[in-house]
């Protein structure tokens, strides 16, 4: 008989951004002439950069013609990519990492969530609390927790992200061999300064542990003293994987275009104890399993690395901040405390309410979609999360209906 992957029984019914889209169809299906705005799920709403649009034209003529056509791309990327994000992303920086140390694919969500299949199941995980719940939903399903018990599963130790810890969580007393961090931080929009970032570096060294850096948001770090990437900290190579993507930064959530840096430095052990090359092992995966991105849509990502480019995302991102600021400080005027928004698109609210119930407040009588915290963990209860994409008309909407519905 045919049977099932049992660690799928311990998981939730259904994924968090399923779960609201179901509520607001609901709503939307009940509630017929009363629009709503969404600034629940992170996706963006502006169009493609123009760099992004032209050099998309111009490879779909080449796909068009006999003498410039391709078909399969090398599995890890095109050159021209790999090449272009060491330049502008890393060397730029100061950080030495190499293109062949750069896995393009198509996108962050499948990047974060396979990544842990290279790596052992009985290994010790630290995960935040909240958290963007991939990282948590992927090793349940391959096994590395026990069943979940009051928001928690057993096995994880949770880094907890609280008003009292400013929302960056402090190194564990207890020890790890997975480490998930997110900077700026998915859901809370909080950063992580040098030396925050310095002493998880040196806490995977002394562990001989891996940290997983996703830096999906960095494109939104204002602050100079905030670093972009976790390779700008001293020994990071060693221990640690990063992933960056397109979608945020040039709109790129339904083009899909990521990538995840894995070093060559970087090792990890079989039970006998010797050491094996991580890059390997996850180059290993990738061409098994991964055929590579469409080369128009790397051609458009590539455009962005162009001084056009650069202009036209630091002008989309600083529109999305734009926005997130006009949240933070309508949310601050109506009382609450709230992080974020500043280096991030997204804006961390302290309700101080069941987070679903606030979030059922803000869908019935504003007609506004937020993000209920307690849905991505239990340090989340009491928060929502309001996101930063969509229009500017749309925003001043949400935040005058807000105004009127909270007041
Ligand atoms: C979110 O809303 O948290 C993001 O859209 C997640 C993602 O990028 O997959």
């Amino acid at each position: 008989m045919i049977r099932i992957n049992e660690n799928y029984t311990k998981l939730k019914a259904s994924y968090l951004f399923s779960d609201i889209a179901k509520r607001v169809n609901a709503y939307v299906a009940a509630n017929p002439d009363k629009p709503i705005i969404k600034l629940g799920i992170g996706d963006v709403t502006e169009p493609l950069p123009q760099v992004c649009v032209e050099a998309l034209h111009a490879a779909t003529d080449e796909m068009a013609d006999r003498a410039t056509f391709k078909g399969y791309g090398p599995e890890q990327g095109y050159a021209f990519l790999r090449e272009a994000i060491a330049k502008h992303d890393y060397a730029a920086r100061g950080c030495a990492i190499e293109a062949d140390e750069i896995f393009v694919s198509d996108g962050s969500k499948c990047d974060c969530g396979n990544i842990q299949e290279i790596f052992g199941t009985d290994i010790r995980l630290a995960i935040p609390d909240p958290v963007y719940p991939v990282y948590v939903d992927t090793n349940v399903m391959a096994g590395r927790t026990g069943a979940n018990v009051d928001g928690r599963y057993a096995g994880v130790t949770y880094l907890e992200s609280t008003p009292d810890n400013g929302y960056v969580p402090s190194i564990p007393a207890t020890g790890a061999d997975l480490i998930y961090l997110c900077f700026p931080n998915n859901p809370t929009g909080a950063v992580a300064t040098k030396a925050q970032l310095e002493a998880w570096v040196a806490y995977a060294k002394a562990n001989q542990a891996i940290i997983l850096f996703d830096s999906a948001y960095e494109a939104f770090i204002r602050d100079p003293e905030i670093p972009h990437s976790i390779y700008e900290i001293e020994g990071a190579r060693e221990v640690a994987i990063e992933f960056r993507s397109f979608s945020k930064i040039a709109g790129f959530t339904g083009t899909r275009c990521a990538y995840t840096v894995v070093p060559k430095a970087l090792q990890a052990f079989d039970s006998a104890g010797k050491a094996h090359s991580v890059h390997a092992l996850w180059n290993r995966r990738h061409t098994t399993k991964f055929n590579g991105v469409a080369y128009p849509i790397q051609k458009a990502a590539a455009a962005i690395y162009t001084d056009a480019g650069q202009a036209q995302t630091k002008a989309l991102c600083d529109f999305y901040l734009g926005n997130a600021k006009l949240i933070r400080d309508a949310m601050t005027s109506l009382g609450y405390s709230c992080i974020g928004g500043d280096n991030a698109p997204y804006i961390w609210i302290n309700t101080g309410k069941d987070s679903w119930a606030f979030f059922d407040d803000l869908l019935n009588k504003a007609q506004v979609v937020c993000t209920p915290g307690a849905g991505f963990g239990k340090c989340g209860e009491g928060h929502v999360r309001i996101s930063a994409f969509n229009s500017r008309a749309n925003v001043e909407t949400a935040l005058a209906r807000i105004a009127q519905a909270l007041k």
